[in-house]
């Protein structure tokens, strides 16, 4: 390709990028990510072969990065601003340190929680991020023959690149709904209602794009990628078949002027539970059980909305309080090991997502990439009960934890 050409394709994606306040956030796309999976890897360079090989989940990061174009990458890997808030949650837990109790028989360990009245073998719950096509040609599917296979509860991103219905048919039941309400109520409400019909226990709104965030590590790859983006990256051929048949005007995605009433207005006008996702105070977290919500998701979007530069481990201990036990407090952002998982266990948390430690598998190695990672981190977490002396999940108390002062 010609300089001149590469440029005006720069241009053009950054154009895009700008003019969206959607897309901006949604960043990408749609559409399958031409990709040689494996393509670096074996080769002397360190990545690793397969998914058996394997250590901990920062492998499958370094191919993701690896065999993703530029753009596709720099999507996932994006937080706001100079990424603090990604840095932030990882250093967050380390203000925490294990306490381990000896000789107990820790020959069975058992890791099943109860999640608003249904019984998971793990507390390990997969969280709802969009586009999956972008990174891996079998996308969000494979993420459910992984679910399924490793029984972990999934929540499917409404902005995703499969339909609910499709996803809930390899998953071999429901799975969750993640929500961003577009303006129109009556198009918000027929996608509630489609994921109802299909059976959905549960729809999770996310509330902390609102106004959309300033993702600088995206238009830095994005300006990387020499690739012509504006054959996927144009209207026509954005494609969200969740909302298929209905209208969602392109720069749609992230209200401005939603409040409480309208969480009221989804409890209200649906049979699902409703949980709130993105909630990081206790004083929202006291409004959302004062409002009837049936959970919350302390979350700061893996560090991809506000430059908090706040742990959502910090956040967790006076969401809690707040919440003090009305509704189950599930967390996610930054969590990639066993010690993670334990210590907002510990504080409290009822289960944890996970959001980038899927992708990096699924654009590693498709399915068996997504598998090897939920069988990682549940190892390593059935490793600290062991070493911790605990035995279940409940058994895991914040006595196992002390906080670095
Ligand atoms: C997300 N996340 C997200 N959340 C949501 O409610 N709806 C969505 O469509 C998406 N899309 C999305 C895409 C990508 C590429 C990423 C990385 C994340 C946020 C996600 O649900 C979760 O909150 C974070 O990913 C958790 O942080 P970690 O585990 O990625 O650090
Ligand atoms: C994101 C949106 C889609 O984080 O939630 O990119």
């Amino acid at each position: 390709m010609m300089r001149e050409d590469v440029n005006e394709n720069r241009r053009q994606l950054l154009k895009w990028l700008a003019g969206s306040p959607t897309l901006a956030c949604v960043g990408l796309p749609l559409f399958s990510a031409p990709q040689t999976v494996r393509r670096y890897a074996g080769k002397g360079d360190g990545l690793i072969a397969s998914p058996e090989d394997a250590i901990n989940v920062f492998d499958f990061e370094r191919i993701a990065e690896s065999v993703l174009p530029p753009a596709h990458w720099g999507y996932m890997a994006t937080g706001t601003d100079n990424d603090a808030t990604i840095q932030a949650n990882r250093d967050g837990f380390l203000k925490w340190r294990l306490r381990p109790r000896r000789l107990v028989d820790v020959s069975k360990i058992d890791m099943s929680v109860d999640v608003l009245g249904k019984r998971w073998p793990t507390p390990i719950v997969i969280a709802p991020t969009s586009s999956n096509l972008a990174f891996h040609p079998d996308g969000e599917i494979a993420v459910a023959l992984a679910a399924k296979a490793k029984k972990h509860l999934q929540v499917l991103s409404n902005v995703a690149s499969t339909s609910i219905e499709d996803v809930n048919a390899a998953r071999g039941e429901p799975v969750w709904f993640q929500l961003y309400p577009i303006a129109s109520w009556d198009v918000t409400k027929s996608v509630v209602s489609r994921a109802e019909k299909a059976g959905c226990p549960a729809i999770v709104l996310t509330v902390d794009l609102f106004g959309g965030s300033n993702r600088e590590t995206l238009k830095r790859f994005a300006m990387k990628d020499t690739r012509d983006c504006t054959a996927c990256h144009s209207d026509e051929r954005q494609h969200t078949p969740n909302y298929d048949g209905l209208e969602r005007p392109a720069n749609d995605t992230y209200q401005t002027t939603l409040t409480w009433d309208f969480a009221r207005r989804l409890r209200d006008s649906t049979s699902m539970k409703v949980l709130i996702k993105g909630i990081v105070t206790p004083e929202d977290a006291a409004l959302a059980a004062e409002n009837g919500i049936d959970g919350i998701i302390v979350s700061n979007h893996g560090g991809r909305a506000e430059a908090s530069r706040r742990a959502t481990i910090e956040c967790l201990p006076e969401v809690l309080d707040a919440v003090s036990g009305r509704i189950p407090v599930l967390i996610d952002s930054g969590f990639r090991r066993g010690t993670d998982f334990f210590t907002a266990l510990a504080l409290g948390a009822t289960a944890v997502c996970i959001g980038r430690p899927y992708l990096w598998g699924l654009a590693s190695f498709g399915q068996a990439g997504v598998e090897a990672v939920l069988d990682i981190l549940r190892e390593e977490l059935q490793l600290v009960m062991m070493q911790s002396g605990t035995r279940s999940i409940p058994e895991i108390t914040p006595k196992n934890i002390v906080a670095v002062v």
